[in-house]
């Protein structure tokens, strides 16, 4: 890194919160400000983190030439709006997932960046830059499990946070608002497409507006003939839950997080691996941190300062948008989707 970047996060909440103590400190970074629409979390958060200013209004900073990466950390809804302002100004950005909660407004997000190929926008798939998510990635790659044929997931939540949950409802369901992440997965991990869609879905208490759903479970095929499913809940009465399970012909590998674990705990995430060429069972322990924040913002300025594409690709990014999208309208609307190729979604 050739210079100090300086930096304003919007959105004082929750993953605002993951971003900025992870990046606050690190010589290459200045936080320029910090700013959130409850005056109190903006103020709070710039003398906690040590940011110069604090405001309301990201207006206030997007013209400033001591400003080069805006962070977006803010509700799903507002991402597009501040995405056009940042690249009017000139500015890099790092925006949260998902990028929108329409189809309209995902078509323009993914089409804003493609044409201002002078800022690098890096949306947060921050499973791209976990080290436990990353060996796996590889193993798989490696060919170690053999051909995919099955992958298993679920990540569901016991919400102890209610308005937090009812605001983030409000825009999405958890099986995009998340589901964006593990469509990604299954494509970053297999290299391969996802072609069809459908699912199941529905309420449990009240947490969730009336016409969406804070349950789902997302089936899908890949273009060998692989299944997967991504199971996703936000209830007052959900168990927190997690399975990552990716099952080949020649092996398996499970993911279990340190949270998840009920021994050796200190030990990190654990990678467990059967081998069964070898009928042999492997434990791998990894040092990971869930949220690379650090990790990901490197990313960001490496793509600046040498013009590579972001990891992962705007690309890859739309598609997984895109898929969530589908599913979500499969759950809806009980159907089924068929695809020649999830790439034709880029058309
Ligand atoms: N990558 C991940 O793993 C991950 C995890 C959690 C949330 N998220 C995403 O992050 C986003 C925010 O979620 P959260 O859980 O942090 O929500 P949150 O409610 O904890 O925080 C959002 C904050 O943004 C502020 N805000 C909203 N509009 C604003 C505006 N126009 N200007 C300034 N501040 C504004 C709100 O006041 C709030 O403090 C969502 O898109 C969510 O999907 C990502």
């Amino acid at each position: 890194m050739k210079k100090t970047y300086g930096v304003v996060l919007i959105g004082c909440g929750h993953i605002g919160k993951a971003h900025i103590s992870d990046i606050y400190f690190r010589e290459e970074i200045d936080i320029i400000g910090v700013v959130d629409l409850q005056p109190e979390l903006a103020k709070a958060f710039a003398k906690r983190f040590g940011a110069k200013e604090w405001s309301t209004d990201y207006r206030d900073f997007l013209n400033r030439p001591d400003v080069d990466i805006v962070i977006i950390a803010t509700y799903v809804a507002t991402h597009l709006s501040i995405l056009r302002e940042c690249l009017a100004a000139g500015k890099h950005v790092l925006c949260e997932k998902p990028i929108a909660s329409s189809l309209e407004e995902g078509e323009e997000f993914y089409h804003l960046v493609k044409s201002h190929p002078e800022c690098r926008v890096q949306v947060a798939h921050i499973l791209r830059y976990n080290e436990t998510y990353r060996r796996a990635a590889q193993m798989i790659h490696d060919g170690m499990i053999g051909e995919v044929r099955l992958i298993r997931m679920a990540q569901n939540h016991h919400i102890m946070n209610r308005e937090r949950y009812a605001t983030l409802l409000r825009d999405c369901p958890p099986i995009v608002d998340c589901g964006v992440h593990y469509v990604d997965v299954i494509r970053w991990f297999t290299g391969m497409d996802i072609v069809t869609l459908s699912g199941v879905g529905c309420r449990i208490g009240d947490v969730a507006p009336e016409d969406t759903y804070n349950y789902g479970l997302l089936t899908m095929q890949l273009e060998n003939g692989a299944s997967a499913f991504y199971e996703a809940a936000w209830a007052d009465t959900t168990a927190s839950s997690n399975l990552k399970e990716f099952i080949g012909d020649k092996g398996r590998i499970r993911l279990v997080l340190q949270e998840y674990r009920f021994q050796d705990h200190e030990e990190g995430d654990l990678i467990e691996y059967y081998d069964a060429v070898e009928n042999v069972y492997h434990t791998i322990n990894i040092r990971s941190k869930y949220k690379n924040m650090w990790g990901q913002l490197q990313g960001l300025i490496r793509s600046i300062e040498t013009g590579v594409e972001t990891f992962p690709t705007i690309d890859d990014v739309y598609i997984a948008f895109r898929l969530a999208l589908l599913g979500d309208q499969a759950i809806k609307e009980e159907k089924f989707v068929n695809l020649r190729s999830d790439r034709e979604l880029l058309d």
